[in-house]
């Protein structure tokens, strides 16, 4: 293997966003505790800590509300890029281009300051749902100022209100969700920031990254693994083959938490509230089949539940269609995405690493080697 491969355990730059202790398990904002922030406070005003570095006062949360809510409604001409789409387009490739068209049609979107930060976080919510709708042959809906952000993103999707129970869980995963170091979309982010790029552009490239079923494309497959499993008596069984096959547990492992991940620890109480009882018991039965399955097939490995499991159980409790599950979490990481940009453009060095040479050489063309045109 070549060294630093997947760049494991190299620190490729500085951040104050937030902390990731995987040995422990802990994870905090600008220094306040994931569960803290979780059980306290809403997906508004976590966002605004991420960008401003502290906690808004009651004024300052009212003003910035006033602001979120009024950039939700997107461009009609957005709608019209969605409209063209397939219905069978994958949505994180509706997301994709929809951001996409929005940054040619909203100047404030190429900028890398709050404001641009905005213009994007707030829309992508309504971009989603209206995709969503046009693809089921339904008109979208226009964003409702009276509902919370990640509460209007359900509503707009499908059509009626949350309840509070809904409301609380995506709101809580929607701040769960919003920043972790330098994952692979927020590093990738950070580049495109570094090339002093704009901030639509970061997104979109955030967006691409965060489709892949090692990062953002999980929790669909863990509930693909819930289905085909089916009963608590089949849990077992099912595991052990899977694991004999060589395939991974989709929900389980990580690269940084070598303890639990303490999303999945916040999840699993949401989930307890959201789901149906019988429904939860299942869940935590695979679980624990899980762990102590991986732990008899990969002894010291140290692998735990990861924030996928649970996410796929609550965002299917709150009613998101499956094939939704990352595009939502794109939805809440948009903040810290622009977060990163943000801090990147602070203090700014183009990103651009070495690679160590595994090729031939140095060698020369050959007299008789004819020429290509
Ligand atoms: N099921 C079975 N075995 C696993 C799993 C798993 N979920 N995860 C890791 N392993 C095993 C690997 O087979 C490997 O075993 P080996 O040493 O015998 O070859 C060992 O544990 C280490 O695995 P790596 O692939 O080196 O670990 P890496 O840090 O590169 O991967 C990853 C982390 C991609 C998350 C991995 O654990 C995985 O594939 N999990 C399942 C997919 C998933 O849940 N993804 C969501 C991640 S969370 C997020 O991105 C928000």
């Amino acid at each position: 293997m070549a060294s630093g491969k997947g760049l494991e355990g190299i620190t490729a730059g500085a951040t104050s966003l937030s902390l990731v202790e995987g040995e422990i398990g802990r994870l905090s904002y600008r220094g306040y505790s994931i569960r803290e922030l979780a059980e306290k406070k809403t997906y508004e005003e976590v966002v605004y800590l991420l960008w401003r570095g502290e906690l808004p006062a009651p004024a300052e949360l009212a003003e910035f509300n006033v602001r979120f809510v009024a950039e939700r409604a997107v461009p009609e001409r957005v709608v019209e890029v969605l409209r063209l789409l397939s219905p069978d387009a994958l949505p994180m490739d509706a997301l994709r281009t929809g951001v996409s068209a929005l940054g040619t049609m909203l100047p404030e979107t190429q900028e890398t300051t709050i404001e641009g930060a905005l213009a994007l976080t707030a829309r992508i919510p309504t971009i989603l749902a209206a995709y969503h709708r046009l693809r089921l042959g339904l008109e979208p809906l226009a964003p409702r100022a009276d509902l919370g952000h990640a509460a209007n993103y359900l509503y707009m999707l499908t059509g009626s209100e949350p309840t509070a129970d809904q409301a609380y869980a995506i709101d809580r995963y929607f701040i769960l969700l919003a920043d972790h170091g330098f994952n692979a979309s927020t590093f990738t982010g950070r580049i495109v920031a570094s090339t002093l790029s704009d901030m639509c552009s970061a997104v979109v490239a955030g967006i691409g990254v965060l489709k892949g079923p090692l990062h953002g494309g999980a929790p669909a497959e863990v509930l693909k693994m819930l289905t085909a499993i089916g009963t608590k008596e089949n849990a077992e069984a099912w595991i052990r083959a899977a694991l004999a096959r060589g395939e991974r547990l989709m929900g389980f492992g990580h690269r940084i938490y070598k303890a639990e991940d303490p999303r999945a620890d916040v999840l699993r109480d949401l989930a307890a509230r959201v789901a149906a009882p019988e429904r939860f018991e299942f869940f935590e039965t695979v679980e624990r089949e899980a762990l102590r399955l991986l732990e008899e097939a990969k002894p010291g490995r140290r692998l735990y539940t990861n924030v996928e499991y649970y996410s796929a159980v609550v965002l299917d409790a709150v009613g998101l269609p499956a094939d939704f599950f990352t595009p939502t979490f794109a939805a809440s990481r948009a903040a810290g995405w622009a977060a990163h940009v943000l801090e990147q453009v602070a203090d700014n060095r183009l990103i651009r690493p070495t690679a160590e040479w595994v090729g031939v050489g140095p060698r020369a063309i050959s007299e008789w080697e004819p020429a290509r045109i």
